[in-house]
């Protein structure tokens, strides 16, 4: 028997999920839930989802939801993913995970409290590319690493979600979370010092960003990320021997090795996806079957890291969000 997934919000993202859901054989699309029954009806129509709910609440109290897939602004996350494990229902929630550590710390203490599955819906962490870039970071093909920069841009400043501080609006918890991710699978985690800046808009949420962050290993990591227009997405790889491009590091499609001689060595691609959000959905259904809390690819400790390293960067800068 498959587990029966219920989305909750049924913004953009959660039309992605649907179709990943429709197209794949992973889990069972049973429930939209959204503040609006009509687009609930729309959403659960167009993919092929069984019910459909016009609050939340409703949806939490179907005994036949196992894992809910959270999808709405960041600031309702901690609350929401609360409500989920309160409920009973494993839970798969949006990035960014919560809109800060504390509340990172809090819902995943709650998860392991309950025996229930809380994964962050961070997708390149599952992707089968991230282990090769996890590999390739730990390995000497290009000999020492000493930096790597990386960059995330979309013209999407105009969304209400985006410019609203009040709804977590800004670069870095959007889009900033996909170099910062793609900077922790090559040089870890070990962050020593963390310079940034950001260009805040009328609204006071970061339009634009740049962090520069020393590990203890020395090496550095350059990272540009912005909701005010489009960028290449390139991540680039330095080694004392050569140097590797990363193609999106949204969603990683090939890492392209080079000698000092710029001759390119080696071209990995990504396998064929559906849509790229089918990994994190198998993730949960392993995790799951297996009775685990975390997902290996994305545990706990790393969403908290993670939600660290943006409180410290939005400290920088002054930027605060409404705790819920
Ligand atoms: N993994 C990815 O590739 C990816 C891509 C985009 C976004 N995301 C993440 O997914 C989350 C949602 O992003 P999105 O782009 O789908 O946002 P969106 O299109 O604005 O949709 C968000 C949904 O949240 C619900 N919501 C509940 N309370 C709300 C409120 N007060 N104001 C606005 N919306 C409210 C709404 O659903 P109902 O009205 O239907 O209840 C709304 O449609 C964010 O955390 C974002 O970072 C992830």
């Amino acid at each position: 028997m498959k587990y029966r997934l219920a989305i909750l919000g049924a913004g953009s993202i959660a039309h992605d999920m649907g179709e990943t859901v429709q197209k794949t054989d992973i889990v069972e699309g049973y429930a939209v839930a959204s503040r609006d029954l009509g687009r609930a009806e729309e959403l659960a129509r167009q993919y092929g989802f069984t019910k459909a709910y016009g609050s939340y609440e409703e949806m939490l109290a179907d005994p036949q939801v196992d894992l809910v897939y959270i999808a709405t602004p960041h600031v309702f996350h901690a609350r929401q993913i609360r409500q989920c494990l309160e409920a009973g229902k494993h839970v798969l929630c949006e990035k960014a995970f919560t809109i800060n550590a504390s509340q990172a710390r809090a819902v995943t203490a709650l998860a392991r409290e309950k025996g229930l599955l809380l994964a962050e819906a961070i997708w390149p962490r599952y992707m089968p590319m991230a282990r090769v870039l996890r590999d390739f970071g730990a390995s000497d093909q290009i000999g020492r690493i000493y930096g790597l920069t990386a960059n995330l841009g979309y013209p999407v400043y105009h969304r209400e979600r985006l410019h609203q501080r009040e709804l977590g609006g800004g670069a870095l918890l959007d889009v900033g979370i996909y170099p910062l991710t793609f900077a922790s699978l090559i040089l870890g985690d070990e962050v020593t010092k963390i310079r940034s800046q950001a260009d805040l808009s009328d609204t006071g949420v970061d339009r634009t960003n740049q962090i520069l962050l020393t590990y203890a290993s020395g090496a550095r990591a350059s990272i540009f990320d912005t909701i005010a227009g489009p960028t290449d997405r390139e991540g680039v790889i330095y080694g004392e021997k050569g140097y590797a491009t990363v193609g999106n590091v949204n969603n990683y499609q090939y890492l392209r090795i080079y000698d000092a001689a710029h001759k390119l060595q080696e071209e990995i691609l990504c396998p064929p996806q559906v849509t790229g959000y089918e990994y994190e959905l198998q993730a949960c259904v392993e995790a799951m079957d297996k009775g685990w809390t975390e997902c290996p690819d994305a545990p706990h400790a790393m969403s908290i890291t993670m939600m660290e390293l943006m409180d410290i960067i939005r400290g920088q800068w002054g930027l605060e969000y409404p705790e819920l």
